[in-house]
């Protein structure tokens, strides 16, 4: 029998929940020679600032186990390039959820982003940063703190109408607490989680492996954390989560949609394997054959 992959998330029909995660896979384009891009559910495009940036100094990847840290520091080219170069190209080949990830350094660098991000067409959702651990001011700052995660989903809320989802950080003690702020001050969804705050250190050289000292770590070995936070954040919130945090395969897929999460993002398993997207996508039906189980959406917060 035909399995039903699709879901809806704040109105917005998708046709799977499997979307590749912020910073893990450009801006769409530089996948589109590498298989369709519409076998996807959406893409959260890299994070936009108002002003274009470098990022931080390399090296700002190190390779661990069961994981990957990253200090990327937010290198993107700006949100005018984004509204007025990167959605447009991208929209002449893509004709699925298109996620603007808009990050920043305060509360007017959100709004304005925010702004200009809600008067682009081709943007279907936005997904507001506030737990990026690679940048010295802001950021995560705003993630770990709720009365600054409030601060900043009403300035994003009044900027703008379309589907406001808040990218939060694990990064802290209990992450309910930010996730109810940011729902009570007007947030649509929530995508969960960002980054692990980590470090290596090269012993050979006693010095840090990052050129930035600390990174953000993600991969397989954070799934049973993420999913604990989307399972914890699906009993206390009412508004749709976005899951993301290890996820490498089908299982995965299915197995934080039953934590309560409506959509699930992978984010550095694209690293390890570009077509990790479509190949869980192709395996999914088959999963959802040998569990019993007909419809995704039937399975959404069944724990
Ligand atoms: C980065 O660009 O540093 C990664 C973005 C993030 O972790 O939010």
């Amino acid at each position: 029998m035909v399995k039903d992959l699709s879901v809806e998330l704040c109105g917005i029909r998708l046709q799977n929940p499997v979307i590749p995660a912020s910073g893990t896979f450009g801006f769409g384009l530089e996948l589109e020679e590498s298989f369709d891009l519409n076998c996807l559910g959406g893409i959260s495009l890299k994070g936009s600032t108002r002003e274009a940036r470098y990022g931080n100094s390399l090296p700002r990847i190190a390779d661990c186990d069961g994981g990957m840290l990253n200090s990327v520091g937010l290198q993107n080219p700006g949100i005018d390039a984004l509204v007025n170069e990167k959605i447009p190209a991208l929209r002449k080949i893509f004709n699925q959820a298109v996620i603007a990830n808009i990050s920043g350094f305060s509360i007017e660098e959100y709004e304005d982003c925010c702004a200009k991000a809600d008067a682009c067409e081709g943007i279907d959702i936005l997904e507001v940063n506030i737990s990026c651990p690679n940048v010295r001011h802001g950021g995560m700052a705003f993630g770990t703190d709720p009365k600054a995660a409030a601060e900043v989903t009403k300035a994003a809320r009044e900027a703008s109408r379309k589907p406001l989802f808040i990218k939060l950080s694990p990064n802290v003690t209990d992450i309910v607490e930010i996730a109810r702020a940011v729902e009570d001050a007007g947030a649509d969804g929530l995508t969960l989680v960002n980054t692990f705050l980590g470090m290596r250190i090269d012993i050979a050289r006693r010095k840090p492996v990052l050129a930035n000292t600390m990174g953000g770590f993600s991969g397989k070995a954070i799934f049973p954390i993420a999913l604990r936070m989307v399972y914890q954040v699906a009993h206390a919130c009412k508004i749709p989560i976005m899951g993301c945090g290890g996820v490498s395969r089908a299982e995965d897929v299915i197995e934080m949609m039953m934590a309560g999460a409506t959509a699930v993002q992978v984010g550095a398993q694209n690293i390890r394997n570009p077509f990790a997207c479509p190949e869980i996508i192709n395996e999914l039906p088959e999963v959802m054959d040998r569990l019993g189980i007909q419809s995704l959406k039937e399975i959404i917060g069944s724990v």
